[in-house]
């Protein structure tokens, strides 16, 4: 096992309006808001299921149950999560999460680096991998999914403050 919480992959998805979908992520929504999780990009820091566990629940199917507490609960919530595998979008006009006026980097302890801004994450090439406000780069060398981390630093023993 990779991680400690793991989860399970076969969630249903539901469907949001099509303005609203994402390539590539689970999208969870009701009238009010569209919770969109990546699962590549996660690395189960579990920000999510301590802060809103009527929502976020890791051994229930879906694991995310969109009406279980306020849009702007579950909006501030899912901005707490380091690493983007967890965004939103508001279908109220309600508010969308706040982009930081600063780029910070910040080391997470025997794991990735945790930057935070407006960032676009580009190739060497120059293709644009991703946009975001949120985003944990590896910085064991040992992730499956670079620049992002996967996890694997657990599994590796990566050490470092
Ligand atoms: S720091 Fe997490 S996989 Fe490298």
């Amino acid at each position: 096992m990779l991680f400690d919480m793991e989860i399970d992959m076969s969630d249903e998805s539901t469907t949001v309006p099509e303005k609203y979908r994402r390539d590539g992520a689970r999208e969870y929504h009701n009238d009010h808001i569209v919770v969109y999780w990546e699962p590549r990009l996660c690395i189960h820091s579990r920000h999510c299921v301590r802060g809103l566990p009527e929502v976020f629940n890791s051994q229930r199917r879906p694991w995310i149950e969109i009406d279980a507490a306020m849009a702007d609960e579950i909006a501030a919530t899912v901005a707490q999560c380091p690493s983007g595998a967890l965004s939103f979008a508001r279908l109220d006009g309600g508010l969308e999460e706040v982009v930081p006026d600063e780029t910070t980097v910040t080391p997470r302890p025997n794991g990735p680096l945790a930057v935070r801004g407006r960032l676009r994450i580009v190739a060497a090439d120059g293709t644009l991998i991703r946009e975001a406000t949120r985003v944990t780069l590896c910085r064991c060398g040992h992730s499956e999914n670079k620049p992002f981390c996967d996890g694997s630093h657990r599994c590796v023993g990566f050490q470092a403050p």
